[in-house]
């Protein structure tokens, strides 16, 4: 059977992957925040998924207002990097693992959560930057990735408690899965960032380090937070925090396993306008 093996959570700000594709990741700016993750690429070389579920958000790229889905599942065979208004970043193109992918989507809609299925998508930072952190350059992606697209732009959002209930439906999803797959879950976004109105900047190191803490150790008691917290302390596109609810129910804890073992925690800022934080989970 496929077994979710391991949980990466990472920021993903655009400006890092502009840095990367300008060649600018060795200048001082930039320096210390692509050092956090090297050990996090090495690991990921160590611990080579078969394919990554990865939860990100749209901005506005692939959904407009004219249609926001809550949670859509890529079942596509492959993802073109999006146009965001400068030209597609130049990283390889996405492949998708579409036997997995409607798999899961048969067993989450089976188990009642509402997914909208999506067989055609351009994928944008939300996506492509966590990939470029974990990877950095390269001609090919080294495993297949299944997109998850969370709505967190347009309000209503899911709360933290859907997010993290909807994890372990993902969870008993990938272990009915007949294959023996490797897989990865990934949640992206956050930290604490506010990109518009008078609190445009805001960053709120204590409350995104308390967040780091509570997903480590309490993520059940962190689920309960109302989405207005994460506004208020985290800024207004803080609430992409949400996100990281879903990779962290999925894992075996939640479901009467070990805790994890934490193999990576790193927090940084600023990148842009954002506090970058980041860890790797475990299943022991
Ligand atoms: C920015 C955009 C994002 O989507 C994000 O998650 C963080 C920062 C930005 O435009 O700076
Ligand atoms: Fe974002």
């Amino acid at each position: 059977m496929a077994r979710i093996t391991a949980s990466v959570y990472t920021s993903h700000v655009p400006a890092i992957g502009a840095a990367l594709d300008l060649g600018k990741s060795n200048e001082p700016y930039w320096q210390p925040l692509f050092a956090g993750y090297d050990f996090s690429k090495q690991w990921l070389k160590d611990n080579k998924p078969d394919v990554v579920f990865l939860v990100f958000n749209d901005h506005a790229t692939a959904f407009s207002l004219d249609m926001i889905p809550t949670f859509a599942i890529g079942t596509a065979d492959s993802y073109q990097p999006a146009d965001e208004g400068w030209g597609p970043r130049p990283v390889p193109v996405v492949k998708g693992h579409a036997p997995l992918a409607s798999h899961i989507a048969q067993s989450v809609i089976q188990q009642d959560f509402d997914l909208t299925i999506v067989n055609r998508m351009d994928v944008d930072h939300g996506l492509t930057v966590p990939l470029s952190l974990m990877c950095g350059q390269t001609e090919a992606w080294p495993f297949p990735v299944i997109p998850f697209a969370v709505n967190v732009v347009q309000y209503p959002v899911p709360s933290g408690r859907r997010c993290f209930m909807l994890g372990q439906a993902i969870r008993r999803a990938v272990e009915s899965f007949d294959e023996d797959l490797n897989v990865q879950i990934w949640g992206t976004g956050g930290m604490s960032h506010q990109l518009q109105g008078p609190r445009a900047g805001l960053i709120n190191a204590d409350w995104d380090n308390k967040f780091l803490d509570r997903l480590i150790a309490d993520p059940d008691g962190l689920s309960k937070v109302p989405h207005i917290d994460y506004v208020r302390e985290a800024g207004s596109e803080g609430i992409e925090l949400v996100m990281w609810l879903i990779a962290r129910g999925a894992m075996a804890d939640v479901a009467g396993g070990k805790p994890p073992k934490v193999a990576r925690r790193f927090f940084h800022v600023p990148a842009s306008n954002t506090a970058v934080g980041h860890l790797i989970l475990e299943n022991q």
